[in-house]
């Protein structure tokens, strides 16, 4: 499979993306992926949490949107201490979320309508309850079953404390000690005990978990924390980052993450891959350097890795520039396209970091043109084709592991994983048949349903719907072209081959539009774009 596209003169690279559709054997290059969190899509069983049934009930509705690929989160067998990423049979779908034939059925009706399945593996780690760590538990320090975890003896008299002071992205430390005295690690929850990637069990054992779904079917993978996997050798104290650290701060030289050895093991995923033609891998990585995320996506590794820099960036023509510009270079250096996202299940959505309200609105709005416009892959996370914000929830009614294991301090990440709303008046709007839902739905996104925006022509579900057309018919859309325009101050301007041209205002005032054909405005066409003024807040596709 080729690693990148083929050469074209249009390019500004040389090299043009592949007209997005099904045959293209690197289809992902320039794909619209729709992740889906399969707990929060819909629900078929009425049992308030949602299913593949659903998801395949939805598929018209995907189709309609008109994204590419879907990208479905965890729906492995689980006892969900991590809502899926803890997974204790990663060949089988959890009964909560239907059977193994829910499954294929859903990849034959999404393949019918062109749309690509791609799957989550999680190889950092698996749930405690997986055979494997049962055993290792009931298996002697120093034995084979162990190896496959990371257990260490302790420090410290009698070995009471632990092995070193890393502490677990959900809080409190990163270890956990079993009766016999021994320590295992878990980088997330104690119910997520790290794998141990230098023993060879681990190794056979993933590529037999890729075999398996992708002769199911599948067209690719997203890779669960795939700066993860391997640790530093001796497990060395970290230096600890101050309270209150930015996440870029908090990354930077953690030992924890982006060890040189993890391209050993995404050499390894790509081998698998390639016997399997046109399917991919997109990695998690959650790396501060764009050099070093760039390493993931050499051409005998992953695909695709997610570009989070659109996430971590704030709101601002010259943010925006400079995420866009750094990523889209050190990427070219590999020869690999950029993956944009604005939101996804971990993070606030990207209408409540802007602001929230109709400054927010309008700034998701603006910011889903520009990141549709970009070259590259773009992920888009289920209910930002609603302008969803996140919800606030009641304390009562929080799950993720964050909240308790923070002692309370951090909320963590349920606010941005609410149902989605199909249809109705009032919760639970069409997302389930049960009065009370996994997390409890908002009594104001009424006006937020698929149904009452698929007949608003000036809706977010409208914007994005026409925006994901204009993507697959304009010419100068389907090549990787990339270039900066000048743009006034507080604003950003790009053209992507002779005629398109995509212009944002992030500033305080109207500025006039560079000349051309608007093709599409993020504004509501109340706020028409007939007087040439390009008004804050907005993001305009122009035909030069
Ligand atoms: C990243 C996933 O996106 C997140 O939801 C999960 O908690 C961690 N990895 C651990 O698997």
């Amino acid at each position: 499979m080729p690693k990148s596209v083929s050469p074209s003169p249009t390019g500004a690279d040389g090299s043009p993306a592949a007209p997005n559709g099904a045959t293209a054997p690197d289809w992902w290059a320039s794909a619209v992926f729709y992740q889906v969190y399969p707990r929060s899509f819909a629900d078929t069983d009425g049992n308030g949490v949602g299913d593949l049934e659903g998801v395949r009930s939805r598929l018209d509705y995907l189709q309609l949107l008109g994204v590419d690929a879907l990208w479905l989160s965890p729906f492995f067998r689980s006892p969900m201490a991590d809502h899926g990423y803890d997974v204790s049979d990663p060949r089988d779908v959890d009964p909560v979320f239907g059977t193994l034939a829910d499954f294929d059925a859903l990849v034959r009706d999404a393949h019918e309508r062109n749309i690509k399945i791609t799957v989550d593996v999680v190889p950092n780690h698996f749930s405690d309850q997986h055979p494997w760590f049962q055993d290792a538990l009931s298996a002697a320090p120093g034995s084979a079953e162990r190896e496959r975890f990371i257990f260490r003896e302790g420090k410290g008299e009698d070995g009471a404390q632990p092995p070193n002071n890393w502490p677990s992205v959900f809080g409190g430390p990163a270890w956990t000690r079993v009766p016999d005295g021994q320590w295992y690690l878990h980088l997330f929850a104690p119910e997520q005990p790290d794998l141990n990637w230098d023993n060879t069990e681990v190794i056979v054992e993933f590529a037999d978990i890729f075999r398996f779904w992708l002769e199911r079917g599948v067209d690719g993978f997203r890779i669960d924390v795939a700066h993860g996997m391997a640790k530093p050798a001796g497990l060395p104290d970290l230096d600890l980052p101050p309270e209150g650290a930015s996440l870029t701060d908090q990354i930077e030289g953690d030992l924890r993450w982006d060890q040189d050895g993890v391209h050993e093991i995404h050499r390894g995923f790509r081998k698998v891959l390639d016997a399997f033609p046109g399917t991919m891998a997109i990695g998690e990585a959650w790396v501060p350097d764009d050099e070093r995320l760039a390493l993931y996506v050499r051409p005998d590794e992953l695909h695709l890795t997610f570009n989070f820099e659109l996430v971590t960036a704030r709101w601002g023509a010259t943010e925006f520039r400079s995420a866009i510009t750094s990523s889209m270079a050190a990427l070219a250096k590999v020869g690999a396209p950029c993956s944009w996202v604005l939101s996804n299940h971990d993070v606030d959505r990207h209408v409540t970091r802007y602001g929230g309200g109709s400054v927010g609105a309008a700034r998701g709005r603006a910011a889903a043109l520009l990141q549709l416009a970009l070259p590259g892959a773009a992920y888009i996370y289920q209910g930002d084709e609603l302008g969803l914000e996140n919800v606030d929830l009641p304390d009562w009614a929080l799950q993720d592991p964050t909240w308790k294991r923070s002692g309370h301090t951090e909320r963590g990440r349920d606010g941005e994983r609410v149902p989605i709303p199909w249809d109705g008046a009032s919760p639970p709007y069409g997302f389930s048949s049960a009065a009370t839902t996994w997390l409890p739905m908002p009594a104001d996104w009424g006006p937020h349903t698929v149904e009452s925006q698929l007949g608003d022509a000036d809706s977010v579900l409208s914007l994005y719907r026409l925006a994901l057309e204009l993507r697959r018919s304009e010419p100068d859309l389907r090549t990787r072209a990339f270039g900066w325009q000048g743009a006034p101050e507080g604003c950003l301007a790009f053209r992507r081959g002779p005629q398109f041209v995509c212009a944002a205002n992030f500033g305080a005032e109207p500025v006039a539009m560079p000349p051309g054909e608007v093709l599409l405005s993020s504004a509501h066409s109340a706020s028409s774009v007939a007087d040439g003024m390009l008004a804050p807040n907005t993001t305009v596709w122009l035909r030069a």
